[in-house]
């Protein structure tokens, strides 16, 4: 990120008459003025503000990448409008991790059709993992062509300059890169909530796990440095972000490709150094990369929450070999007690998937088995979904739709009791809860997380969003419980 008056300085260097920069971030600095000075133009023709809308699909990773399309499209002079049924510009970043992911965006570009038919002067973006797919990419040029803009993860930091380029052109725009090594810093973002964030510390994934997707379309693993990350949440800090989420695919491998070499634990004990910063939450963590020194760091650290979350994927040591997840259903159970026993207050959550190619009831059962030694706080449970071009979805025995349903069933009845039994232990105890938000259905009440993560409901106002609270939590639902505020 960049402070606004840093790029304000930046922009007022340039002649736009000459060419642009060649070095980045500098490049995309030039960009801005430019699209800044067509966007006011755009702005007078229509006598108003023109208005964007960012629709995020996926993860947290592209939330993130969501947070810096809106940074670029505000600093350039366009206005939010949460909707994307009348806004001059919309973009949509798109998931492909299930085939659902991509039907819903689909779907959804079949309703703007619509609304650009009501508006010709809107603009559709689209960019984000689905675009990273050759066949995704034909599609759009055949049967989409109304999209004016369409990029994919690895170029996203040249996002002004695909404006420029798209407002400069009536045709469709496609500029899809296969991969890269670059990491482009110091643009501008603006963040969702004021007191929380997220935060990249790193890139792609070099797991190729045989279901998955994110690799070959996010590209091969890239690290952060760690002096950018820290400078990056000392500014968040200063800007009053008391919260923060650490990102990466596999964080458990951060900074090993680094020239000189740090682990996840080190960086974690540096962040904890941050004068002001309160909490840190990071996903998500690869089981085979979870070393003693970080569960040693999370137990001993005031700052880093009580929540893990650790992907099982499946509870058979046969699957999981299938699946190239490089543990066993055994060695799985040891390190989530071992977890458990080092740091007894953790919420342990995780990611299942059933149906995958040559799954048994058996192997189901390994899974069920898991579920109940471990005793997750939460657990998604996921339907198989063939990706194309990923080992699994050559293999033979794909699993049919009435098994896969009936053992979904069973897994997710599981998870249900054992969540179920976990969250009611804390019931009148007395936790530090961070508020989020004014409660949506009640306008007495506020909204916030325990460190494990849990949501809690009290009394309150809006006064109170940001803060860390004292409260005693009276009744537990669930998933939630309603306490109280406490004096301290
Ligand atoms: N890097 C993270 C996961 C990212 S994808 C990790 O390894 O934990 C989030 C979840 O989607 C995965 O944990 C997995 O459970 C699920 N998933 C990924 N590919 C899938 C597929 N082809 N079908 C069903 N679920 C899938
Ligand atoms: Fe996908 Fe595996 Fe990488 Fe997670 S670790 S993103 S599941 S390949
Ligand atoms: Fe989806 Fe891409 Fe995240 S495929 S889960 S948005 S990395």
């Amino acid at each position: 990120m960049i402070k606004k008056d840093d790029l304000e300085l930046k922009m007022q260097q340039f002649d736009l008459a000459m060419s642009p920069p060649v070095q980045e971030p500098e490049r995309q600095y030039f960009y801005i003025a430019k699209a800044k000075k067509m966007v006011s133009e755009l702005a007078k023709t229509l006598g108003r503000k023109p208005t964007f809308c960012v629709v995020t699909f996926g993860c947290q990773m592209n939330a993130r990448d969501s947070e810096k399309l809106s940074g670029i499209l505000e600093e350039i002079g366009y206005e939010d409008n949460g909707t994307d049924e009348n806004s001059d510009f919309v973009i949509f970043n798109t998931c492909t991790v299930r085939d659902n992911a991509n039907q819903r965006v689909y779907g959804r570009l079949g309703v703007l059709k619509n609304y650009k038919k009501k508006n010709p002067n809107m603009r559709i973006g689209i960019c984000g993992c689905m675009m990273q797919e050759q066949s995704v990419i034909e599609k759009m040029k055949k049967s989409y062509r109304f999209v004016d803009l369409i990029f994919g993860t690895h170029n996203i930091f040249k996002f002004a300059e695909l404006v420029v380029r798209m407002l400069e052109n009536d045709e469709m725009l496609i500029d899809i890169w296969k991969d890269t090594d670059q990491i482009v810093e110091d643009l501008p973002i603006v963040r969702k909530y004021p007191f929380k964030s997220g935060i990249n510390i790193m890139f792609g994934c070099n797991n190729f796990c045989s279901y998955c997707i994110v690799p070959y379309v996010r590209g091969r693993e890239r690290s952060r440095n760690p002096e950018d990350i820290i400078r990056e949440i000392e500014m968040l800090v200063a800007d009053g972000v008391i919260e923060i989420m650490l990102l990466g695919q596999n964080v458990n491998s951060y900074g090993k490709n680094l020239d000189e070499p740090i682990s996840f634990a080190q960086l974690l004990q540096r962040i904890e150094q941050i004068e002001g910063l309160e909490r840190i939450r990071f996903m998500t963590s690869h089981p085979k990369d979870l070393s003693d020194e970080l569960i040693a760091v999370m137990r001993d650290s005031k700052k880093i929450c009580r929540h893990l979350h650790l992907p099982l994927q499946s509870g058979s040591t046969r699957i999981l070999e299938k699946m190239n997840r490089r543990y066993t259903k055994e060695q799985y159970i040891e390190l989530a007690l071992k977890i458990r026993r080092e740091i007894p207050d953790i919420s342990l959550t995780t990611d299942i998937i059933v149906g995958f190619p040559g799954e048994t009831d058996e192997d189901v059962d390994d899974t069920i088995d898991v579920i109940k030694k471990v005793g997750y706080d939460n657990a998604f449970t996921f339907i198989y979904s063939k990706r194309t071009g990923t080992p699994a979805a050559a293999m033979e025995n794909q699993v049919p739709e009435d098994m896969v349903k009936r053992n979904f069933n069973r897994v997710l009845e599981t998870v249900q009791h054992t969540s179920k039994n976990r969250s009611v232990s804390y019931l009148d105890q007395d936790v530090t809860v961070l508020i989020e938000e004014m409660n949506d259905q009640d306008d007495t009440l506020v909204t916030g997380r325990m460190s494990n993560n849990t949501i809690v409901h009290l009394k309150g106002n809006a006064s109170m969003i940001g803060t860390l609270q004292n409260v005693h939590l009276d009744e537990c639902h669930g998933f939630y419980y309603n306490g109280h505020v406490i004096e301290s």
